[in-house]
């Protein structure tokens, strides 16, 4: 197969669930709009609905969200105003059949968490590739307090994992929270749920990457045409 045939068409399909999902936002909603290169079409699309006088609003979940969706005209609310956000729509990293799901990749992981919990209603948008039977194939990331990090890593081979800092050019990956990034990586014979849920109790672990059964819709772009379930 040709290898950039293959990448171009996951962007299609990861395009094509976003637009997709465009269909579930109505005019006034506050919008919580993603990170990430799927939740990328949707601030695109977002962007034109706003430009062609539709009247919305939105919570973004990360600086490059922010900046994106500014340089689109869409009007930013801050979390802080306590506003009710009505949709978040993003990406995801994996989920499983249960809509149990690993998200961070981008290290956005706080404020979507913070988003989606929030959200009235939560649709995730993805390519076919991010459905998975079991859990633990991507890199499970925790954001903590740089402070201790090593502590907190060293805890996380207690659980049955190994955890390593996520690096950006040589140094850690700072994310948009000031925080580092503990990608960690579970052994088969551990029950990833569990041990997820673990590291969040460790002292300098802020929040993870587990989204359990947040979201009431997927939206899959698929290569036989984009698939809903909810
Ligand atoms: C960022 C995220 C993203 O939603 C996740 O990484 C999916 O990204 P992409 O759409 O680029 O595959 O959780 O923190």
């Amino acid at each position: 197969m040709d290898s950039r045939n293959h990448v171009e068409n996951k962007e299609e399909l990861k395009k094509a669930a976003a637009l997709a999902s465009v269909k579930y936002i109505r005019d006034g909603m506050t919008l919580g709009l993603g990170t990430g290169s799927t939740a990328y079409y949707l601030i695109q699309e977002v962007g034109a609905m706003v430009r062609a006088g539709r009247t919305l609003q939105a919570a973004v979940t990360s600086e490059a969200t922010e900046k994106l969706a500014v340089s689109l005209g869409i009007p930013i609310i801050r979390p802080e105003a306590g506003i009710k956000v009505d949709l978040a729509i993003d990406g995801v990293d994996e989920i499983d059949d249960s809509f149990c799901a690993v998200k961070g990749g981008g290290g956005a992981l706080l404020r979507e968490k913070v988003v989606a919990r929030r959200a009235e209603q939560v649709i995730w948008i993805m390519d076919e590739s991010k459905l998975v039977k079991r859990l633990g194939t991507f890199p499970f990331p925790a954001e903590v307090l740089p402070f201790g990090s090593a502590w907190a890593a060293e805890a996380v081979k207690g659980l049955g994992g190994t955890a390593a800092c996520r690096q950006r050019d040589g140094r850690p990956f700072v994310t948009d929270n000031g925080n580092w990034i503990l990608d960690i990586s579970f052994s088969e014979i551990i029950d990833f749920l569990t041990a997820a849920k673990a590291v969040r109790g460790i002292p300098g672990v802020l929040e993870t990457g587990l989204f359990d059964k947040f979201c009431d819709r997927i939206i899959v772009g698929t290569k036989e045409g984009v698939r809903e379930r909810r």
